[in-house]
């Protein structure tokens, strides 16, 4: 079961190809021959290559998480307990909580630290069927700390089997100095880490909490005059512009959406800039769900995300991710499948993934079940049984 390659959008979301009996044959790590299998080709009797009968379960592509926040220390139990008593998510964030108390924590871990309280959350999402994962910086505080955030994903690359995926994620504002921030963010933070090479993209949350349109613009554009590709947290809360913003600046994303508009819709539609719906949040946070049922309908391009991180999202599932998307944001099991593989990997500018064709890589998912359609239809236990990397099954 397959949707075609490249970032798909409107109805050819829905378009998927069902194989029956298949067989797939990988070299170096990416696919060679795809097709019925008794028309596969013959192996010669050498060593080093193998058949595996996976025993007529299906198979799926490899899924991306384009969205995660997954290295952070500390915790938000106390904020969960206030927030379901009837604190507001933005109301902590104003009174220096939320976020910033993650920030605190997460600039007084080392890399070490970091790595390590990372490492089973990037494994639980790879276990999940995520075989690409975006982590975002953006708990640092200080330049040093967002610097040793982007240093734990360069060392959880090594250990973490998954592609993983480092976005500078430039988060909330000091209290003071804002504009001396935002300078020294564009003219010391990121041409160090386009220099270093810490980060392939630059994320802005666009808010009335976080950043403004104005500074996100700011920071957008020092990004992609340092070649970074830009991408956004936007529409959260409030449409504030943020998302014409980034559809204006050829963004990779924009992600949140669950306040955007029919102006918002009508620019993403409009654009190459993928919409990434996020309903872990909705779930956790009870906002409003992301209108990705109207943006498909649009023709836009739509991916999921889990969003994971401490505060608005604790979701350690990408499959969970698809089968909300397919409760909360009206998409059917199809697109959820594309959301979640070719349009999450265009996502993060990726195409060479998400598809079973000839030549992309060979990252795909056995099941329990012999139907697709349990990835979007289960709820709390793991359908995903094998996940093959680059052909490798990760419990080998
Ligand atoms: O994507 N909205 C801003 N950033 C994150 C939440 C981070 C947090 O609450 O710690 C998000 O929802
Ligand atoms: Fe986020």
């Amino acid at each position: 079961m397959t949707p075609p390659p490249g970032p798909q959008r409107g109805g050819a979301m829905r378009e998927l190809t069902v194989l029956e009996d298949a067989a797939l044959l990988v070299r170096d790590g990416v696919i060679a021959w795809v097709g019925p299998a008794g028309e596969a080709p013959r192996l010669p009797n050498t060593a080093g290559l193998g058949t595996v009968d996976l025993g007529g379960v299906a198979v799926v592509p490899g899924l991306t998480d384009p969205h995660t926040h997954a290295i952070w220390a500390g915790d938000r139990l106390a904020d969960f307990e206030a927030r379901v008593e009837g604190v507001p998510y933005e109301e902590m964030l104003a009174r220096g909580g939320g976020i910033r108390s993650t920030m605190r924590a997460t600039a007084a871990a080392g890399v070490a630290e970091l790595v390590a309280l990372a490492r089973p959350r990037l494994d639980a999402l790879a276990r999940s069927g995520a075989t690409t994962i975006e982590v975002k910086s953006g708990y640092g505080l200080d330049f040093g700390a967002e610097l040793r955030m982007l240093e734990a994903v360069r060392t959880l690359q090594t250990r973490v089997p998954a592609t993983l995926v480092p976005t500078l994620l430039i988060h909330v504002p000091p209290t003071e100095g804002r504009t001396a921030y935002v300078r020294a963010v564009c003219e010391e933070l990121i041409p160090e880490v386009a220099h270093e090479g810490l980060a392939d993209a630059v994320d802005v949350f666009c808010e009335r909490e976080a950043f403004t349109v104005e500074e996100t613009r700011a920071i957008l554009t020092a990004a992609q005059a340092n070649g970074l590709r830009v991408k956004l947290h936007a529409d959260q809360f409030h449409a504030l512009g943020g998302t014409e913003l980034a559809c204006a600046l050829g963004g990779l994303s924009v992600d949140h959406l669950e306040a955007s508009g029919e102006a918002q819709i009508a620019a993403l539609a409009a654009s190459q800039t993928v919409a990434t719906v996020l309903p872990g949040v909705t779930l956790h946070l009870g906002l409003p769900a992301a209108p990705a049922r109207a943006l498909v309908d649009a023709g836009a391009c739509v991916a999921v995300g889990t969003d994971l991180n401490p505060g608005s999202s604790p979701l350690f599932s990408a499959q969970l991710a698809l089968a909300l998307a397919v409760r909360l944001n009206g998409l059917t099991p199809a697109e959820a499948l594309t959301a979640s593989t070719v349009n999450a990997a265009a996502a993060l500018g990726l195409t060479d993934r998400g598809a079973l064709v000839v030549g992309q890589r060979a990252d795909f998912l056995a099941l329990h079940s012999p139907d697709w359609r349990d990835l979007a239809y289960t709820l709390g236990l793991n359908p995903v049984r094998d996940v093959f990397v680059g052909g490798q099954n990760l419990k080998e």
